[in-house]
């Protein structure tokens, strides 16, 4: 049932404030996190000298932030994988790895396998998974679940999106038990997870029309870039993917400190660019990729948060609110869904189903 909207893509884009209140339900405490029914201990995750992440599509990507939030918080080196490549590739893991992966469906071929040669060499896998019961599920030893609800568009939105809150949750969980977080640092984190539901509802209520408006700008382009550094890279990647999922339009993610070592060659009058500028402390080095994309005529979309008025030579702004500088993902990836899900209505496909794609990859 899409109640009332036109394609469940948009219905799921406007429930991840929901989603994200389920995926915290009951997980939250002042200070800490609480997983129910998991095992590893403190002793277990305190023994691992290395986590390994692995996944496909959309759930990779987001990999990428969980990646960034376990290093900064729990201090353990992460290394991330596509499934289809892991398990092709004799990884280096044992019984002082940890591998985590990641599926909405549960039933990814390639993820399933990637979990079995991790189990087979030794590894314990902790799974983050939507589909209660699936055989990711079940094989794991540890499954945090998504809690988000059935998800039928192809392209996912609120699964990816409750990926983010479970690794930040996983993060904080972990750094705890290696007491590489403080009281005052948990809480403040914590309640900034508690913040992002209403945020991301701010964020729909206030920039749907604009990105409504903007969208018809898109859809005669055939190339686009997002660009962004730290996690605004990783939510560029994931945002370039949903973008050329549904809406056939070829677009790419660049670091944006990588432009100059080749991509700037195909910035041309015209070409529209989404640099995502969120992050506080490498902000300055955005600004000055920002201002070479203009100077080559490219057409600049920033996603920045509110207040920033000194943030020029943007084309157009979409503001989301004020975060923590690990938080942000959650925020910064709600516009760029927005965009793909309006540049393919305008560009006339089939929003819901993409040519080609299934929603769940259940052969390899
Ligand atoms: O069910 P999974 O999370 O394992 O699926 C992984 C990918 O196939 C999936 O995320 C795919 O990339 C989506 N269609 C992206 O929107």
């Amino acid at each position: 049932e899409k109640s009332g909207f036109d394609h469940f893509m948009l219905k799921e884009i406007h429930e991840q404030p929901e989603t994200l209140r389920r995926c915290t339900a009951g997980r939250l405490t002042e200070t800490d996190i609480e997983l129910a029914n998991f095992n590893l201990t403190a002793q277990d995750i305190n023994s691992y000298n290395k986590i390994y992440i692995v996944a496909c599509g959309t759930a990779y990507n987001s990999g990428l932030v969980g990646k960034y939030a376990i290093e900064k918080l729990a201090k353990i080196p992460v290394e991330i994988d596509v499934a289809s490549e892991f398990r092709y590739r004799d990884p280096l893991v044992d019984e002082s790895t940890l591998v985590i992966v990641v599926s909405q469906s549960g039933e990814t071929a390639d993820t399933l396998a990637a979990l079995r040669e991790a189990q087979d060499k030794g590894a314990k896998v902790v799974a983050i998974c939507n589909v209660v019961g699936s055989t990711i599920a079940r094989e794991a030893d540890d499954v945090i679940y998504l809690q988000a609800g059935p998800e039928i568009a192809v392209a996912s939105t609120k699964a990816y999106i409750g990926m983010l809150m479970s690794f930040y949750m996983l993060a904080i969980y972990f750094a705890r038990a290696k007491k590489t977080l403080s009281d005052i640092d948990s809480k403040r984190l914590i309640d900034g997870l508690k913040a992002l539901p209403n945020q991301v509802q701010d964020i729909i209520n206030n920039s749907e029309e604009d990105i409504k408006e903007l969208s018809k700008g898109y859809a005669d382009h055939e190339h686009a870039f997002f660009i962004g550094r730290s996690i605004d890279y990783a939510v560029a990647v994931e945002g370039q993917l949903k973008l050329k999922e549904v809406s056939y339009l070829h677009s790419e993610a660049y670091p944006a400190g990588e432009l100059k070592h080749g991509t700037l060659a195909l910035i041309e009058e015209g070409i529209p660019v989404i640099a995502l500028a969120t992050q506080k402390s490498v902000i300055d080095k955005t600004l000055s990729n920002i201002k070479e994309v203009k100077a080559r005529g490219g057409v600049v979309t920033g996603i920045i948060i509110e207040g920033e008025e000194e943030i020029e030579d943007l084309d157009y702004r979409i503001e989301i609110p004020k975060a923590d500088e690990l938080l942000t993902a959650i925020l910064s990836v709600v516009p760029t869904q927005l965009l793909a899900y309006y540049v393919a209505v305008e560009r006339g496909c089939d929003v819901d189903q993409p040519r080609n794609l299934a929603k769940s990859v259940t052969v390899e």
